[in-house]
């Protein structure tokens, strides 16, 4: 399987299903929750039937309860649809007041939770963000963006 990542410098340059996603993703920002670190987060979500699922992060005044919105769309497609795989995974940020993109990497947190969602639906699923370079990127799996990642395989047997 592999693990390569690709790099467009153009958002126009990606296929048009991650296009929707990353769209869907930026529109997701709306509903942030960020009063503390001014950071609106966005992430749309595919599911093998085609539904789209978004997220968008929730902060908390208590800090560690802050929850990502790529965790708040992946949590709330196992919750509404359980039997459904997800297949593409696209995230956007920008600055509270800001309408331009800035660049947002998934956190380790987040790649750690879709790799067991990885595990769980047997299927990889894409990921599209805007790089710390700038450069859209697109990750063929959460296991490519977390090698030698943790899993309940080291809790059994
Ligand atoms: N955040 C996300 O929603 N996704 C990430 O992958 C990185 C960080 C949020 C968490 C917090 O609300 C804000 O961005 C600043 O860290």
């Amino acid at each position: 399987m592999t693990t390569t990542l690709t790099y467009f410098d153009h958002l126009e340059d990606l296929d048009s299903e991650s296009k929707y996603l990353v769209h869907k993703a930026k529109e997701a920002t709306a509903h942030s929750y960020s009063p503390y670190s001014k950071f609106c987060v966005g992430a749309a979500l595919m599911l093998d039937d085609g539904t789209m699922v978004t997220g968008a992060n929730q902060e908390n005044a208590a800090y560690p309860l802050c929850m990502c919105a790529e965790r708040v769309a992946l949590y709330t497609a196992a919750a509404t649809h359980p039997d459904r795989k997800i297949i593409k995974l696209a995230v956007v940020a920008h600055k509270k007041n800001h309408k331009e993109l800035t660049p947002a990497a998934c956190c380790g947190s987040c790649r750690q939770v879709m790799l067991e969602f990885e595990q769980r639906q047997h299927k990889s699923m894409e990921i599209i963000m805007l790089g710390p370079d700038k450069r859209w990127t697109k990750a063929p799996s959460a296991a490519s963006l977390l090698p030698l990642g943790f899993s309940k395989d080291s809790l059994e047997g």
